[in-house]
């Protein structure tokens, strides 16, 4: 075998270990993945200004750096070795991209249509809780960039700012993020306010209904030596009473998950609000089919980016049947380890309308603030622009599951 051969299995080695889950960079999963990992790779050079960055990796590990352990840990954690955090980048190696030539690509149209809207890039922010754990300005600086570059932003039931000073930041709209919590008063408090606050969409979160084991996080916790308990308490009220959506709410044994949730509580959700039902979490055929049958308006394909159960299947390789399930009768957007234009262009053409990001925005919120996250949006853009133009698919009606091959199916 050559050095170059040696070095990449060494770096698939190292990236798979569970004895470094909590000491490898995404980045370097990323370097054992391709296929060029050569010797003489230049390493990858710490950056200064979001500027300098060449592609979202490169934000990883200023936030590394700039984070507290502990916040860092909760921003990198998946759950029991990592397995579906790492599948979730391994996944998009089963597909590959059909190019076409003599195309005029001149011009690419990423414009997507969500529920009546038409938004200019089909990228878009995930909810991620807790903002201001990773910069001071928290979901304000996210929600500014995403309204710069004119972005879909989905905020978390678990935000650190509300959804009013959220939505004034970010000019216009935003969906909003559902825990279904155990207590009716208290989501129909949040569905309420979203609702009143202008949102047009409320996304449920279904893929965590009893708690998750984040042991990456708890390693890196266990690093760190400040005192936490000036920002939050132990247990749920001490965490629910730092996120403004709660303000004002009797939260006596309140928990933000919900073991009990079934399909009946999807019915419940569609007669209490006029804001469109996107359900987040769901991965397989038969529960899209389900999602149809309860009058659901659309679908988020996630497995939490591999925070929620550890199932070891990627995102990428549960879109086909979500899609073919739904025919058509709901949009389908999907998240969990993209980090590439080749990994968006991949899902689009597999028939999602738009994906969503969160740690790639996490890091460069947490490195940068607000340039950090602008900088991260317009890297996945100008990807995905260029992989559109090499591949002659110029609009996103045009990208038809004819651009990729599944390597399973030949
Ligand atoms: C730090 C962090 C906090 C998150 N908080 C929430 C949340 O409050 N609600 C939710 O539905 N998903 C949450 N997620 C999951 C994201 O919405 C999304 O599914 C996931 O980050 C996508 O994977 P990626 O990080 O690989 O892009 C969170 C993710 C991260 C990294």
């Amino acid at each position: 075998m050559d050095r170059a051969a040696h070095r990449r299995r060494f770096l698939k080695f190292l990236a798979s270990s569970p004895l470094l889950a909590c000491g490898v960079p995404e980045w370097l999963a990323g370097f054992a993945d391709a296929a060029d990992a050569q010797s003489d790779l230049p390493k990858r050079a710490s950056i200064a200004t979001p500027n300098e960055a060449l592609n979202v990796f490169d934000f990883e590990p200023v936030a590394r750096q700039t984070l507290p352990r502990a916040h860092f840990g909760y921003l990198a954690t998946g759950v029991d070795d990592d397995a579906t955090l790492r599948a979730n980048r391994e996944g998009f190696s089963r597909f590959q991209i059909r190019t076409r030539r003599l195309v005029d690509v001149s011009k690419v149209d990423t414009s997507t249509e969500l529920f009546g809207t038409t938004w200019k890039t089909p990228i878009v922010l995930a909810p991620v809780a807790a903002q201001k754990a990773f910069h001071p300005d928290g979901e304000v600086a996210a929600a500014r960039a995403a309204g710069a570059k004119g972005h879909l932003l989905i905020l978390s039931t678990a935000t650190t700012v509300s959804v009013e000073e959220v939505t004034s930041a970010r000019g216009g709209p935003v969906w909003y993020q559902l825990y279904p919590t155990d207590t009716w008063r208290i989501t129909q408090a949040l569905v309420k306010r979203a609702e009143t606050a202008g949102c047009p969409v409320l996304v449920l979160t279904v893929d965590l209904p009893a708690g998750r084991n984040t042991e990456t996080q708890s390693r890196f916790a266990k690093e760190d030596t400040r005192q936490c308990s000036s920002c939050h308490q132990p247990g749920w009220q001490g965490y629910l009473r730092r996120k403004r959506m709660f303000d004002g709410l009797d939260l006596t044994g309140v928990s933000l998950f919900s073991p009990g949730l079934t399909w009946d509580f999807v019915r419940r959700l569609k007669d209490t609000t006029k804001m469109k039902l996107v359900l987040k979490g769901l991965e397989t055929q038969e529960d899209a089919e389900l999602a149809a049958q309860y009058g659901v308006d659309g679908i988020i394909v996630s497995n939490h980016g591999g925070r929620a159960q550890e199932s070891g299947r990627a995102t990428i390789e549960c879109l086909s049947e979500v899609v073919d399930a739904v025919r058509g009768k709901m949009p389908v957007l999907i998240d969990s380890g993209f980090r590439r234009g080749t990994d968006i262009f991949k899902a689009l053409a597999l028939g999602a309308k738009a994906v969503c990001i969160g740690r790639p925005y996490g890091w460069g919120l947490a490195a940068f603030g607000q340039p950090g996250v602008e900088k991260v949006l317009e890297l996945l853009t100008r990807e995905l622009e260029l992989m559109m133009r090499h591949a002659g698919a110029t609009s996103l009606a045009k990208l038809t599951r004819n651009f990729v091959v599944d390597l399973r199916r030949g």
